[in-house]
């Protein structure tokens, strides 16, 4: 699909790594976008250290402050906002979601690692769902260009197959169940909703992050070198970068539009 330069690209989470170094792609090249934040300040902060300029920013990117909780901003992020349209909505052509919680520790042997809000990633995702529907039924046009989502998940949370090497097992398995729940949750919200309140859904399963958001930063593999998997054969590995996840998916469902990976689980991995 190729996006009209009245469309946009809506991001959610994009303080977060993964998604920031997505964004930055893609206002570099050219595309509108959204973003959601609870601190646009720090959003703004991290674009500016990437080399995104205030113009840039001003013409390409609607920052609007909210928590993933709040259905109303949820929906201003996924609605048009390109400078200058004016007249009917139109809605954002491809949803990027790199939200996630932080983790922490607590006195458990069993479960010593848990996350700030254990729900988040299904949270925000039920909420995503939701203000969609409520768009759709309250402005019916809408639902006929519906935008496909893409999320980040992790690695570990296959029924299909182990895709998690054996030294790391036990921190997959124990350690993270907490987080790995929440992001099994999000993945089948996403895909029993995809084709229906989603054009499509595209699900990123990296392995253990490493780095940041900083395109022009050292440990990068680059995203062309990543090994790429599918859940029936996954790309087995220790890790990956934020960055390198950051633009392969913009390179790979962002500029292309991503229909050629609907319904796939994609593992990432250097
Ligand atoms: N750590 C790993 O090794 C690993 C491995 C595989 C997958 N993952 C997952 O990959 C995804 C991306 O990770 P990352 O390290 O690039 O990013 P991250 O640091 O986990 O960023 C999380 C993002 O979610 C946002 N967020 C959290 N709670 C929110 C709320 N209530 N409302 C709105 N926004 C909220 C954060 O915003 P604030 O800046 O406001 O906090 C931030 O933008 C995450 O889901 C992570 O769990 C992590």
């Amino acid at each position: 699909m190729t996006i009209t330069s009245t469309q946009h690209i809506a991001f959610f989470g994009a303080t977060g790594g993964c998604t920031n170094a997505c964004l930055v792609h893609t206002l570099n090249a050219g595309f509108h976008a959204t973003a959601l934040a609870r601190t646009p300040s720090k959003l703004v902060d991290m674009l500016h250290a990437q080399g995104i300029s205030q113009d840039v920013m001003d013409a390409q990117l609607t920052i609007f402050k909210g928590d993933i909780s709040d259905i109303h901003a949820i929906k201003d992020t996924l609605t048009n906002h390109v400078a200058g349209t004016t007249g009917a909505v139109t809605l954002a052509s491809q949803i990027i979601s790199g939200i996630g919680g932080t983790p922490q520790m607590q006195m458990s042997l069993r479960r010593p690692v848990t996350i700030d809000n254990p729900e988040i990633c299904a949270t925000a995702t039920k909420n995503i769902i939701q203000a969609l529907q409520e768009i759709y039924k309250t402005q019916p046009s809408t639902a006929l260009h519906k935008p496909s989502i893409a999320v980040i998940s992790t690695t570990g949370v296959s029924d299909v197959k182990e895709d998690v090497p054996f030294a790391f097992r036990i921190l997959y398995h124990v350690v993270l169940a907490d987080p790995h729940k929440d992001k099994k949750e999000m993945e089948s919200l996403v895909t029993e909703n995809s084709g229906t309140t989603f054009r499509g859904a595209v699900i990123v399963r990296p392995s253990l992050l490493t780095g940041d958001q900083s395109v022009k930063g050292s440990g990068r593999q680059g995203w062309e070198k990543l090994r790429v998997g599918r859940e029936e054969e996954p790309a087995v590995g220790y890790t990956v970068h934020r960055a390198d996840v950051g633009q392969w998916i913009f390179e790979e469902v962002v500029k292309t539009g991503g229909e050629g990976r609907f319904g796939q689980r994609i593992t990432l991995t250097n």
